[in-house]
């Protein structure tokens, strides 16, 4: 397709995104977190933008800025905050692409003041689980709507992708590779696989992550 098709080619479509990491909190001043800068979510919603899309982008805490005007951008922190803003945005949306990389546990308690020091013994944490955001959604999904996923696997990687389509009843998987040494977390490049629900797989070579947008969005909304 033309450049300028290409363009206008997502225009009417509302499209949910999720990215980033999700902090969830110990005490006032600590919280457990994970290294997910935002950057393949944030290229994707600036790549759907640009086609013409309206973005709601649901961003956990990273250091990035949206340009394009038609990305509203909702800021959150904890898993918690993320899937309430989804559940809230997605029956408006077409198309679901969740990008975010969110906790599985949270701690138990978040103390109201800040944890002290205890020089002669070690601090065990209990953990429990947050709520899976893609299968809550993949639960509502209308016929007509789309939901995308990501994963990333260190081992049997397409097995648990294809596990997580049926899971979370969705329509593609994005697989990030971590074969590459530029791929995946604060690497401004990354190399992915796109998996459909028949388990059709597509591989990319290892681009940098608006190239990698464009190739996604070519793929499962082209
Ligand atoms: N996801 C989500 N909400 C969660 C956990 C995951 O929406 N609480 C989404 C991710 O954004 C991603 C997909 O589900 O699109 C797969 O995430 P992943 O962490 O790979 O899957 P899990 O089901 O959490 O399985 P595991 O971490 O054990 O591999
Ligand atoms: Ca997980």
């Amino acid at each position: 397709r033309s450049y300028f098709e290409k363009q206008e080619s997502l225009s009417k479509k509302k499209i949910l995104i999720t990215a980033g990491p999700t902090y969830e909190k110990l005490d006032p001043v600590r919280f457990i977190g994970n290294y997910s800068s935002g950057k393949m979510g944030f290229a994707l919603a600036e790549e759907c933008a640009q086609r013409g899309a309206e973005v709601i982008l649901i961003s956990g805490p990273v250091s990035l800025k949206v340009s394009h005007p038609n990305i509203r951008r909702i800021d959150v922190e904890s898993a918690e905050e993320m899937y309430q803003a989804a559940i809230t945005e997605f029956p408006q949306s077409d198309v679901a692409i969740l990008c975010a990389a969110v906790a599985d546990y949270r701690p138990k308690e978040q103390a109201d003041t800040k944890l002290k020091r205890t020089d002669d013994t070690g601090l065990t944490l209990e953990l429990v689980p947050n709520k899976d955001i893609a299968a809550a959604l993949g639960k509502v999904k209308q016929p007509e709507q789309l939901l995308i996923g990501f994963a990333l696997e260190t081992n049997n990687e397409e097995q648990n992708a294809l596990k997580k389509i049926e899971k979370k009843n969705l329509d593609y998987i994005v697989l990030n590779s971590l074969q590459d040494k530029g791929a995946g977390f604060q690497h401004d490049t990354n190399k992915i696989a796109v998996i459909d629900k028949q388990g059709n797989r597509r591989n990319f070579p290892l681009k940098d992550k608006k190239a990698v947008a464009k190739d996604i969005i070519d793929q499962t909304l082209g």
